[in-house]
């Protein structure tokens, strides 16, 4: 069976997973060949790799004879599959998406399943790589930040919901077109796009409402003349 690279051509035996693939081109054909791996069993998040144009995680995923293996994007290339997510991890602390203020609570069954699956986000960066808002826009938060900023708004034990809700005004929320890449990428379940749903809801609750509507005219009175034969 034969896989690619990054244009790179190379014969391997059929193997379980595409990491194990990885391992085995480099301890038998290309020493130099470089990919980023830790758990082996889809718990660390390093492993994130583009098959075919979407996202997977390398020590999940079987490989198939002719499968074309890139790096995620967005990030710097380091070498050959490595990249340098250290700007990824910077917006969470960018939005303030983690418990600064602590206000005691007492928490039901009902407040851990409202979490419980963000909770199992592995910072792959699957989502940011699928996420088509950043081809445009570098600044955007993307979508496992807004995960993690939900996550700790419906986190009653966070004081500091409202500071979080100021940060993800600009450049985030209302910047993602809810066409649910990130939603189809992530290989835990998570589904970012409905957590920027309920962001959006929550935003507005403190007072917010998305700019493109007020540009459009429909921040005062909708845009009607009240004068105007109504
Ligand atoms: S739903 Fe929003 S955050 Fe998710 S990939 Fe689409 S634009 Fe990006
Ligand atoms: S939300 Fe899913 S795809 Fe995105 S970083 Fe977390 S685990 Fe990976
Ligand atoms: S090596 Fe840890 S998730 Fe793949």
């Amino acid at each position: 069976m034969k896989i690619t690279v990054n244009e790179k051509s190379y014969n391997i035996e059929k193997v379980l997973t595409l990491l194990d693939a990885l391992y085995k081109i480099k301890s038998t054909q290309d020493s130099n060949l470089t990919y980023d791996a830790g758990c082996r069993s889809g718990v660390c998040g390093c492993c994130s790799v583009k098959v075919n144009g979407k996202e997977q995680l390398a020590c999940e995923y079987e490989p198939q004879d002719g499968d074309k293996i890139e790096p995620i994007k967005y990030y710097p290339i380091k070498k050959d599959l490595l990249v340098d997510k250290s700007s990824g991890y910077n917006l969470i602390s960018k939005e303030r998406a983690y418990l600064k203020l602590y206000q005691e609570s007492t928490l039901e069954k009902t407040d851990e399943s409202k979490t419980q699956i963000q909770t199992d986000c592995i910072l792959c960066s699957s989502c940011y790589s699928a996420c088509p808002v950043l081809e445009v826009d570098k600044n955007f938060l993307g979508p496992f930040a807004l995960t993690r900023a939900y996550r700790y708004t419906a986190d009653r034990r966070v004081a500091n919901e409202k500071e979080i809700v100021d940060n993800i005004q600009k450049s985030a929320i209302w910047d993602c077109t809810l066409c649910g890449e990130c939603t189809l990428a992530c290989p835990m379940g998570i589904d970012p796009k409905a957590d920027i749903l309920q962001l959006r809801n929550l935003s507005a609750k403190h007072g917010y409402m998305d700019p493109n509507l007020s540009n459009m005219g429909f921040g005062g009175g909708f845009g009607f003349d009240p004068n105007g034969g109504f």
